[in-house]
């Protein structure tokens, strides 16, 4: 059953609870992004976690490979189900930050890894000296070169999910944002895709924030998304 993750898109720890006693038992995983980790520190980990949520900490490593086994580490400890690296820092890198995770067992973090930045078009990636591959390409290789060295799944768009998926062995995790339920506000996301369709390309998890967050009725909101993926 593909798991609905709610973004938690919002600057305090007293906001991000509010909207988690708002949304009650619809949802019990939340991500926890840069802005508000930056704002609020590991304590608003520790608040969600003693709202018997999930947590997945969407904090993107990239550094040495000790440094990030020692961050996994230290998300481990705070109870983290899913974390977030750059499949760029290599393959060292990732493989130290699965040997972290491993040393909590069943209940220790899962690592995902990004591939391409869905912010990067080719020219951007040729500023950064990847050249000869289309975003779509380097997102296949990268996401290919992830799971090889231990990484348990990917965070990957709507429209890359059903490729990944297909070519991924099973058991690979596959969290997708850019999720809008038909109807809903777009926003700023470019690529949609409604709950229903994600869940059929292969995603295991989905990433909403603002279909829910800003619903009139944030509990009613999730309950229609999880009733539209529970039907696939
Ligand atoms: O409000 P919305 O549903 O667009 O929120 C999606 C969440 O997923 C945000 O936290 C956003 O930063 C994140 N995300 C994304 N697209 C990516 C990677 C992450 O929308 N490619």
């Amino acid at each position: 059953m593909s798991q609905l993750i709610v973004a938690l898109d919002v600057q305090t720890r007293e906001e991000a609870v509010a909207k988690i006693r708002t949304i009650g038992e619809a949802v019990d995983f939340y991500k926890i992004g840069l802005e508000l980790f930056t704002a609020e520190g590991p304590d608003v980990v520790k608040a969600v976690k003693d709202l018997g949520k999930k947590v997945f900490l969407d904090l993107k490593f990239h550094d040495i490979p000790r440094t990030v086994e020692r961050a996994v580490k230290s998300g481990g400890k705070l109870g983290v189900d899913l974390l977030t690296i750059h499949s760029v820092g290599g393959k060292a890198m990732i493989q130290a930050a699965r040997a972290a995770a491993d040393e909590f067992g069943e209940r220790g973090p899962r690592i995902l890894a990004v591939t391409v930045l869905t912010s990067l078009d080719q020219g951007d990636l040729a500023d950064v000296g990847i050249l000869g591959r289309t975003p779509a390409e380097q997102v296949a290789a990268m996401a290919g070169f992830a799971v090889l060295n231990g990484a348990h799944g990917l965070v990957c768009s709507p429209r890359e999910v059903g490729a990944l998926s297909r070519s991924l062995k099973a058991g690979t995790l596959f969290v997708t944002p850019g999720v809008r339920p038909a109807g809903a506000e777009v926003g700023d996301q470019k690529r949609v895709a409604t709950p229903a369709d994600a869940v059929r390309d292969g995603a295991t998890h989905l990433v909403v924030g603002r279909p829910i967050l800003a619903a009139a009725d944030p509990a009613a909101a999730a309950r229609a998304i999880r009733e539209e993926m529970a039907g696939v």
